[in-house]
């Protein structure tokens, strides 16, 4: 299984495409919604307009994962959703209220796992439980950090700091360290793409496992199709920028749980897995035709000047 998207192949929808793309009319209750969601960078001539007009619901309690190439704007969508950073126009909202800044309710885990270094694996978890459990007794608080530290196979690296961790171990203590807020929106941003690929597979196997459990509402951002579709009930393309919105859902009709070896053979996920890559590709392809035709557009007026003549005419050759 490898399918990180890259735009090497061109095809047209197919047939099974049209298939798996979804139908908003039987969707359950929405906990998350973005209306008409538009947010750019910078001002004047270096202004960047990275998404428009963005339409999302993320259902109660789905595992949806939002596939897209690099600077296409899928940060700047966790942001939002998190409330770190604020639309410039549209509006977000989680149960119906305006979302205007973050919340314990919605864990965000980065893909660079930011972990506090001069804390043990225990001191950063135990931060964020201390801080969002403060009614609590110091002894429930520290069960909790237990159980969690537990649920990401960490209990044997519990007193080390970020610096003795290998990139797997710290972005479990930073997944533990989400999960541990018990949010009810989780927020995934790229939070393997760091990560070698045999880690990136053990993680992907463990993030599922943990999910399965809490079902909690998930929204996971990736660049790799087949990790999207091993984790996802919907997949949602952003596509590339600037101005990118959001293509089609792809809804994942394989059972739970969900094994990467028998997937590989399984005709329906091979389905898929094509529509949603022909799907980016053929994005990508439109995006850069629509750049170059844009920078042909473009008059340069050159300087009206000619190069002074600099051989030194006249002097003997040696
Ligand atoms: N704080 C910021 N200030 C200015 N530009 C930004 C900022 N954050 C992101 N960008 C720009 O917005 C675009 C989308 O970035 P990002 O959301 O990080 O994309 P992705 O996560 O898909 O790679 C990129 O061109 C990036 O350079
Ligand atoms: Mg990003």
């Amino acid at each position: 299984m490898n399918a990180i998207i890259s735009p090497t192949t061109t095809m047209s929808r197919t047939d099974a495409e049209a298939r798996v793309i979804h139908t908003e009319s039987s969707a359950p209750k929405p906990m998350m919604t973005l209306r008409n969601v538009s947010k750019g960078y910078g001002s004047g001539a270096t202004r960047n307009e990275v998404l428009k007009g963005i339409n999302m619901n993320l259902r109660d309690g789905e595992f949806l994962a939002v596939v897209g190439f690099s600077g296409s704007g899928k940060t700047t969508l966790t942001q939002l959703l998190a409330g770190l950073i604020r639309p410039d126009s549209g509006e977000i909202t989680m149960n119906e209220e305006v979302v205007t800044g973050p919340s314990p309710d919605r864990g965000l885990v980065f893909q660079n796992y930011s972990l506090l270094p001069w804390l043990t694996v225990r001191g950063n978890i135990a931060l964020s439980v201390d801080r969002v459990f403060r009614h609590w007794s110091r002894a429930q608080r520290h069960e909790h950090v237990d159980k969690f530290i537990e649920m990401v196979g960490l209990t044997h690296a519990v007193h080390r700091r970020p610096h003795e961790l290998s990139g797997g171990m710290r972005q479990r203590v930073s997944l533990a360290r989400t999960l541990a807020m018990k949010p009810k929106v989780l927020l995934l941003d790229e939070p393997l793409s760091a990560l070698d690929a045999l880690t990136r597979s053990v993680m992907q196997d463990e993030i599922l496992k943990i999910w399965e459990e809490e079902r909690q509402t998930c929204l996971m951002i990736t660049n790799d199709v087949d990790e999207a579709i091993l984790v996802a009930d919907r997949i949602v393309p952003l596509n590339p920028g600037p101005s990118a919105n959001l293509g089609p859902a792809f809804t994942v009709e394989l059972d739970r749980p969900r094994n990467k070896t028998e997937l590989n053979h399984n005709e329906r996920f091979k389905q898929l897995r094509n529509a949603v890559t022909n799907y980016l590709v053929a994005v990508r392809q439109k995006s850069r035709r629509d750049e170059a035709a844009q920078s042909t557009q473009v008059r340069i007026d050159r300087p009206n000047i000619s190069p002074k003549d600099l051989s030194l005419s006249g002097r003997t050759q040696l």
